[in-house]
């Protein structure tokens, strides 16, 4: 049953990499009216802007150093958030295939996830917010009204993160694509800090087979009576 808060609605969106979360987070968010809140994007601003300054494989008490004051400049834009340090965007470097790794790997460390998290509940206060990852449901929003974890094979997955990486210009194997996506799936799943899972409650849809535009209205649907 629909609750009502004092604050505006929270929906939360999970699942592995390369689901369709963020093509799907940003469609809702713009039909519905809602702030879109990547997380996985915090994670990469840390990888990109850690390995800059450090060049070399992060321990996590030299990650904790450089979160103390790391200021990571946050404002919304249509396409999602924009970030910045120190006025440069990074926007778009924080996409390249590179940064996923190493993104992967920061998150496996809990001051690295706690620092994400102080971050994403401060954004998501006066709620109307859908905010998509892999802990959004479970950790970081456990009393969101809407929770959905968004699933599809990992072969279907890996074709649909090539075909954005081609589009985009970037020359890469499938194999390396897939094998890659196996490996972060993996990581995301089996960590000890806040892991991918179904988050209680959640509903559950596997787009293997859908396109994006029945996904969009099936979700509107469930959505919808929590605004
Ligand atoms: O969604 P993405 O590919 O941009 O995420 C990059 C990495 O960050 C991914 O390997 C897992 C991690 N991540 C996480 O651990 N928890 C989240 N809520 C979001 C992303």
């Amino acid at each position: 049953m629909p609750i009502n808060h004092p604050r505006g609605a929270i929906v939360t969106l999970d699942g592995p990499a390369g689901a369709g979360k963020s093509t799907l987070a940003k469609k809702l968010a713009q039909r519905l009216n809602l702030l879109y809140l990547e997380s996985g994007a915090f994670y990469r601003a840390v990888a990109l802007e850690a390995h800059r300054r450090s060049g070399e494989l992060l321990s996590s008490e030299w990650l904790t150093t450089f979160l103390a004051d790391f200021e990571l400049q946050v404002s919304p834009g249509s396409q999602g958030l924009k970030l910045a340090v120190n006025g440069r965007d990074i926007t778009a470097a924080i996409r390249e295939p590179a940064v996923s790794e190493g993104a992967s790997l920061v998150a496996t460390l809990r001051p690295v996830r706690q620092w994400v998290l102080a971050r994403l509940r401060q954004l998501a206060a006066p709620g109307r917010v859908i905010a998509e990852g892999r802990d959004m449901g479970t950790r970081v929003f456990p009393e969101a009204e809407v929770k959905i974890f968004l699933e599809a094979d990992l072969k279907v997955r890996a074709r649909r993160r090539w075909l954005e990486l081609q589009a985009q210009g970037k020359t890469i194997h499938l194999d390396t694509v897939y094998h890659d996506m196996a490996l972060r799936d993996q990581r995301d799943r089996e960590r000890r800090e806040d892991p991918l899972q179904v988050p209680e409650g959640a509903y559950r849809l596997d787009n293997t087979g859908y396109d994006p535009e029945q996904v969009v209205e099936i979700c509107i649907t469930v959505i919808e009576p929590y605004l």
